[in-house]
């Protein structure tokens, strides 16, 4: 299954998904943030369903979206039209790889582990090219990444339930999530499950939805950052800035500039 299938297919659970992650709070006021503090066109790459853009736009930003699924763009318009917004966003239905903006942008942002949908080594080469291809001079690219420690796989390769809540045609639903993940490939496969029970509690529907993600190491990040001709700027540690350090990072937050 493609990723733009794999998004379709999970675009009604993702406001669930995300509402009950720990890292979404702080990668929204990160990327809000770093969204208005520059002057020119802000691109988000895997805009999804405007959580991040909505928030940006609501205080002022025009955002310009880019996303492979229909069905999270569809979310994205919903989100922007209820936020009375939708005149500030201008939604790019694309890859990563070969989105076309009508003038260079000043930053493209690609948050929340969305690179590690491109699962190799080349896709994400490609990604990086054609992103340092749509900047202008001086331009910003900001990307953040897992940092995958042995507990962080320990942690997602355990059944974990994510969210109990009642679905839209109200029925009381649990969320699970375990993941498969292949250290030699860094690849990951996030496959989640709702149980959707009657009144006695008794199981009467689940439904299995997967996500293809996988991650770069570190040094791995840096070296294509460069290899693609950015300058590394700065790499965080967390979301709130803290200067990258193996023993404290929980995430790797990379800002790389194109030269100009
Ligand atoms: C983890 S979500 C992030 C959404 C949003 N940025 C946020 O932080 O909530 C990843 C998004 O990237 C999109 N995506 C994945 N691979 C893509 C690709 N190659 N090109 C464009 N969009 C892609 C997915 O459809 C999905 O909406």
């Amino acid at each position: 299954m493609t990723i733009a299938a794999e998004y379709d297919r999970f675009a009604d659970i993702y406001a669930v998904w995300t509402e009950t992650a720990a890292s979404s709070r702080a990668n929204l006021a990160f990327y809000v943030d770093a969204y208005l503090a520059v002057e020119g066109l802000v691109v988000e790459l895997g805009v999804g369903d405007g959580r991040i853009a909505v928030q940006a736009a609501r205080r002022g930003r025009d955002i310009i979206g880019v996303d492979l699924s229909a069905a999270m763009l569809a979310r994205c318009r919903r989100r922007a039209e209820e936020a009375g917004v939708l005149h500030r966003l201008t939604l790019i239905h694309a890859d990563f790889r070969d989105f076309q903006l009508e003038a260079p942008a000043s930053l493209i942002a690609l948050p929340y582990h969305s690179l590690g949908h491109l699962l190799t080594l080349d896709d994400k080469r490609q990604a990086l090219t054609h992103v340092y291809s749509q900047l202008r001079p001086g331009g910003l690219f900001i990307f953040d990444d897992f940092l995958m420690t042995p507990a962080l796989v320990d942690h997602m390769r355990r059944v974990q339930l994510r969210a109990e809540y009642r679905s839209p045609a109200g029925v009381e639903t649990l969320l699970w999530v375990t993941s498969l993940v292949n250290e030699a490939s860094q690849v990951i496969r996030v496959v989640t499950w709702e149980d959707e029970a009657d009144a006695e509690g008794l199981l009467t529907r689940r439904r299995y939805r997967r996500l293809s993600l996988s991650w770069l190491e570190p040094a791995q990040a840096r070296s294509l950052l460069v290899e693609v001709g950015f300058e590394v700027e700065a790499c965080f540690g967390d979301l709130a800035r803290t200067p990258f350090s193996p023993d404290t990072a929980h995430e790797q937050v990379w800002i790389a500039r194109k030269p100009g």
